[in-house]
């Protein structure tokens, strides 16, 4: 697999103030240094070759760029191809770029291997050369349940006629859940058919908005992929009902140190947050506020120091996603604690992703 080399040209470390994190410009290899870090995310676009093709037209618009990291990340049936043809050799030759692009995976499984029928481990990530993987996005961490349909096996238990089957089953089974007994029983009683269907249609709104990945399985991807040598994107973020209700800080607290447990702090340094409101995702949403972003990137630096100590606080990348585009990552980028962003929409569109990271550069510079 490809190395990341941590080789610095120019860029930036931070430097903490009155509890503000500033951009500072530092000399070539400063050890405290951050590179800028522009990460594409294609999810479910691209057949391989166009991804190729996409590839070129991005690196024929950044020629000769090397002081910010450029992250492609195809779907799973594209990255063998990618990688194939980002070789650091050819990039250089061809295009001017150094080891500066990184091969993204979306997502990954945390076993390394049996019966997870349609499921990639990092192992396999890994032996094609990916270097990096998106591990809690909140398009499997919140909006799965739309798809697949668990809703419909609850609300199937929860019709009378099923419980009172249920009920006579354990009823004849020894060694029946006291607890579980009585509720059934409770349940099947006369005239609980409107609770039930409320019960019923409350469940379904719930899995529908949050059925998804856990806490725990994205706390497990993010140990399996960093022990197998691949660095990790760990997103987080709040959806708009959190954020109404003040609890958007609550649930960045428990998903970041949720999915950081059990990570040292010698590891933590190949670790990179992405902040990604939900709400701000995708076509027809916004970007959240440049005030929005400030709070909430030093709100994450903060965890971060009270986790893992200033110096992993001050050299962790904290990016952001959600509707960066051209016309708004100068301002993005110049927010002291935003070292880079997880594009979607704009990832796709050549034209656009490259504008983006020259911008990033621009910024930040
Ligand atoms: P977007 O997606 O840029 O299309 O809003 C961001 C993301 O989901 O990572």
């Amino acid at each position: 697999m490809k190395t990341a080399t941590p080789r610095v040209y120019r860029n930036y470390y931070r430097q903490r103030t009155a509890n503000q994190w500033h951009k500072i410009q530092a000399e070539v290899g400063d050890p405290g240094a951050i590179r800028p870090f522009l990460a594409g995310n294609w999810k479910m676009n691209m057949i391989p070759l166009s991804g190729v093709a996409l590839a070129a037209r991005i690196f024929d618009s950044c020629r000769d760029i090397k002081d910010v990291d450029i992250g492609l990340g195809p779907p799973y049936t594209g990255l063998s191809t990618l990688a194939d043809y980002i070789k650091p050799d050819f990039l250089r030759t061809e295009y001017g770029i150094g080891r500066n692009v990184f091969l993204l995976a979306q997502d990954t499984f945390f076993e390394s291997k049996g019966a997870f029928t349609g499921e990639i481990s990092p192992e396999m990530l890994a032996s094609i050369g990916v270097d990096r993987v998106i591990v809690g996005h909140s398009d499997r961490r919140a909006n799965l349940g739309k798809y697949f349909g668990f809703w419909s096996s609850v609300s199937r238990r929860l019709s009378k006629s099923f419980l009172t089957h249920e009920l006579d089953h354990l009823k004849s089974k020894k060694g029946a859940d006291i607890q579980v007994l009585k509720a059934l029983e409770h349940l099947t009683a006369e005239g609980n058919q409107d609770v039930l269907e409320g019960i019923a249609k409350f469940l379904e709104e719930e899995l529908k908005e949050r059925a998804g990945e856990s806490d725990e399985a994205i706390q497990r991807k993010v140990q399996a992929s960093l022990s197998k040598g691949l660095q990790v994107i760990l997103c987080c973020g709040e959806n708009r009902e959190a954020r109404d209700m003040h609890e958007t800080f609550t649930l960045l607290d428990r998903q970041l140190r949720m999915g950081l447990e059990g990570v040292s702090q010698r590891t933590a340094a190949e670790v990179i947050i992405a902040y990604e409101p939900i709400w701000a995702i995708g076509e027809g949403a916004q970007a959240a506020g440049l005030e929005q972003i400030t709070e909430v990137h030093d709100f994450i630096r903060n965890l971060i120091m009270d986790m893992y100590g200033e110096q992993t606080a001050s050299s962790i990348r904290i990016l952001y996603g959600g509707n960066v585009k051209p016309d708004n990552i100068v301002d993005i980028m110049n927010i002291a604690g935003v070292d880079g962003a997880l594009v979607g929409g704009a990832s796709i569109k050549a034209e656009d992703f490259s504008q983006i990271i020259k911008f990033g550069l621009i910024a930040s510079a």
